[in-house]
């Protein structure tokens, strides 16, 4: 950790599918031993864009280069530089987990020597070792994207890259993988898109958020909360709603209201500072049923920026 040395840099990356600009001149730089973050919704660019890094489709214009070296120049040393967890993972069907995981350690060259120690590691890391002489055809979806995330590692890769490593697994499987991302961290240079919003805030140095194939912002997660209006959101549950629209106005009044919501019967109430939360409150009588605050959360930088 500590290096400034840029590890990736992505310049100027674009790319049509047809009428639809999935990247628009995108540019970012990682360093060697980050992790970055890259959230956005549905369609935003985001596996395109790693997809390119990993040498598996080729931009229109622009350039991505891993440790100096660009993809347009040897995409075969940039892979093997890259582990890589596809959105999608496609495994041999046929193939018995331990042996899947030993094709990969050949294929990229792990010393025989290593082989059986990184493969039992990996299995006991995603919680598989007693399914290791099983067919990855008899697999569940969990089960198959824990394979997928031992086979991305196993050939013990510089970079990480990393699409949406937790969907579809259970919560204590997630956090083993999210374990093991915090260790690496520092060590590897890494990737990792998710739209598990608390997953990308405590896990990354830096958050890309983008939007129709750009970079809409970036910076660490605590950057990009406390750029969203407000240190805190006062949540007000009201039981009469047929005045919800009086109050907004008199809420919006205040000089410390950054901006109003109604969600689910609960106004969300963003405060530039707290001096007025108690005066705020006292303009709903006994029409409140609860107050909260909360801190914001990646999940407010999200909806914020993105609407
Ligand atoms: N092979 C393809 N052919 C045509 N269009 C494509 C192709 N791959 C991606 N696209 C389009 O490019 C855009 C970006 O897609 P991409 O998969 O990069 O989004 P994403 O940010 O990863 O979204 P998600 O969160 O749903 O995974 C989308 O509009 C998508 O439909
Ligand atoms: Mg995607």
């Amino acid at each position: 950790m500590g290096s400034n040395e840029v590890m990736i840099k992505i310049e100027s990356l674009t790319k049509s599918f047809g009428r639809i600009k999935a990247l628009d001149d995108l540019n970012i730089e990682i360093k060697r031993g980050e992790l970055l973050g890259i959230i956005g919704p549905n369609g935003a660019g985001k596996t395109t864009a790693i997809r390119m890094a990993c040498c598996i489709l080729k931009p229109d214009f622009g350039d991505i280069k891993i440790d100096g070296i660009s993809i347009h120049e040897d995409p075969i040393r940039i892979k093997s530089m890259i582990g890589y967890l596809p959105e999608e993972p496609n495994l041999y069907e046929r193939f018995k987990a331990k042996d899947l995981l030993k094709y990969f350690a050949e294929l990229y060259g792990v010393p025989k020597n290593d082989i059986n120690r990184r493969i039992d590691d990996l299995l006991e890391l995603v919680g598989m070792t007693e399914r290791k002489d099983d067919r990855i055809n008899t697999f569940s979806k969990g089960l198959r994207q824990r394979i997928s995330v031992a086979r991305a590692l196993v050939h013990d890769p510089e970079i990480i890259i990393l699409d949406e490593p937790t969907m579809g697994l259970d919560p204590a499987t997630a956090n083993s993988i999210r374990d093991f991302v915090r260790n690496l961290k520092g060590n590897k240079t890494m990737i990792l898109c998710t739209h598990y919003m608390a997953e990308a805030d405590s896990l990354c140095d830096r958050v890309a958020i983008l939007n129709k194939g750009k970079i809409i912002d970036v910076g660490t997660p605590d950057y990009l909360k406390s750029k969203i209006h407000g240190d805190v959101i006062l949540k007000v549950r009201i039981q009469n709603l047929d005045v919800i629209n009086i109050y907004k106005e008199q809420i919006m009044k205040f000089a410390s209201v950054a901006a109003v919501d109604f969600v689910d019967g609960e106004y969300l109430i963003s405060l530039k500072y707290r001096n007025e939360m108690s005066d705020i409150v006292d303009l709903f009588g006994n029409n409140v049923n609860s107050i909260n605050t909360k801190e914001p959360t990646l999940e407010d930088v999200f909806i914020n920026t993105v609407k």
